[in-house]
């Protein structure tokens, strides 16, 4: 880690130094600074809150709008709601697993896409249902799923 990352990890965590409940703020503050929160912020939050890192990697993993890689020139933003659980959301993540190689909270390695779950799109009817980017996509099944992905991935290049 360089003197700057340093410094910069110092000052992120400093309003919330010795405060543990605080840790989910502190989390939200880096990720807002950095974009994501790579392995050395999560060190540092631990360091500054006096939370075992154990503990940050744990509330990292439990919240899906967190992000432990750089974002990906295209978030894809899949609808981890009621009806979008009943109608087989799983599926479609199992889907975007094997186009992709990640799952929540990550970046393909290609850097095109940051996969993201949030909690309803609004578009219910349409379920199961991502967006990415701003476009919203419906009715989706694991081979609709993929064609698109690869669509825009042969439309990025
Ligand atoms: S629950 Fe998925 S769009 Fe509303």
């Amino acid at each position: 880690m360089t003197a700057a990352t340093e410094a910069q990890l110092a000052r992120l965590t400093e309003p919330y130094a010795g405060r543990p409940s605080e840790l989910i703020q502190a989390l939200h503050r880096v990720q807002s600074e950095l974009g994501y929160i790579p392995p050395e912020a999560q060190a540092a939050v631990a360091r500054a809150l006096g939370v075992p890192l154990s503990q940050v990697r744990g509330v990292i993993t439990f919240y899906h709008f967190f992000r432990t890689s750089p974002v990906g020139r295209h978030t894809l933003r899949l609808c981890l709601g009621t009806a979008c659980h009943v109608r087989g959301v799983e599926h479609i993540l199992k889907a975007i697993r094997e186009e992709l190689g990640v799952g929540l909270g990550q970046t393909s390695a290609d850097g095109l896409f940051t996969v993201e779950g949030v909690r309803c799109l609004g578009a219910c009817g349409l379920a199961p249902v991502m967006m990415v980017d701003e476009e919203v996509h419906g009715k989706l099944d694991a081979k609709k799923t993929k064609r698109i992905l690869r669509q825009i991935r042969e439309g990025s290049g």
